[in-house]
């Protein structure tokens, strides 16, 4: 048996992705794993979720912030558009040489790519999907991808490493349509295994309601919580904050282990 190793956690903005992602960061470190947190979400957070303190947080730079890295990596010239640049550019010393390292998480941002455009070619997305694409590939760790709704940036072959497709649902109509699109989505990369978590269940009829009209196996779920809330209003991590959200992030971390 393969161990689980790649977890991508999507869905609509605001539904729980960086709590969750956070959560089961945590969570693996624990049981052992030597994780890899990534903030591919452009609005960002996972380091505030992940509890980093500010001075480390302090020293982190995006990815795509990166200018030096990114020219001397792709070879584009700088202060220009079109051009050649190269599409496989080296990444591998990346994820070790810029990730800090936070309570055996290392964490990784991958900052937004102003160009816009999810057809946009540029330095820094061939940088970034190279970054991703060797994760997800060549590296042995746990890695946890707290990504935006859409799948369409990672490529067929990218898509298909990740493991496990975690849509995050919360009791409405708006993030199942969201699910929906990111099950339609992954299906065209050729990946199955998506799955959802349920997220803010203030009860059984919160459950009932997800469990009723998820579009894809829904593994289980965080209830409503003022904790959550208040660590994000004081800009504590989850972790340490939240322990009931920890005992149900243990359960869904089960039921991805024993996938
Ligand atoms: N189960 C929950 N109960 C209460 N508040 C929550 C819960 N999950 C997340 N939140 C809060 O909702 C907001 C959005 O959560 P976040 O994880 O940042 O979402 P996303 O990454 O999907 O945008 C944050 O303020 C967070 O603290
Ligand atoms: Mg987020």
């Amino acid at each position: 048996m393969t161990l689980l190793s790649k977890i991508a956690i999507s869905g609509k903005g605001g539904v729980g992705k960086t709590t969750l992602s956070a959560l089961l960061a945590h969570i693996f470190a624990e049981r052992g794993r030597s994780v890899i947190a990534i903030d591919a979400d452009p609005a960002g957070g996972l380091a505030e979720a992940l509890g980093v303190p500010r001075d480390l947080a302090a020293q982190i730079t995006p990815i795509a912030e990166m200018d030096e890295l990114i020219y001397e990596r792709t070879g584009a010239k700088r202060g220009t558009y079109g051009g050649f640049f190269s599409l496989s550019p080296r990444v591998d010393d990346i994820p070790d040489r810029f990730s800090i390292s936070h309570r055996g998480i290392k964490f990784l941002q991958l900052g937004t790519i102003e160009a816009g455009g999810s057809g946009c070619i540029c330095p820094e997305s061939a940088l970034l999907k190279a970054l991703v694409t060797h994760l997800l590939l060549y590296r042995d760790d746990m890695m946890v991808l707290d990504m935006e709704a859409g799948v369409e940036h990672l490529g067929r072959a990218t898509a298909q490493a990740v493991d496990a497709f975690l849509v995050v649902l919360e009791p409405g109509r708006r993030s199942l349509t969201t699910a929906g699109k990111v099950r339609q989505l992954a299906g065209d990369l050729g990946i199955d295994r998506v799955l959802a978590v349920g997220n803010k269940v203030r009860g059984e009829s919160d459950w009932a309601f997800l469990q009723a009209n998820s579009p894809v196996p829904i593994l289980g779920y965080l209830s409503a919580n003022p904790e959550l809330t208040e660590a994000d209003m004081r800009g504590e991590g989850v972790f340490d904050t939240a322990p009931r959200a920890v005992e149900e992030a243990r359960a869904i971390a089960d039921r991805l282990e024993a996938l």
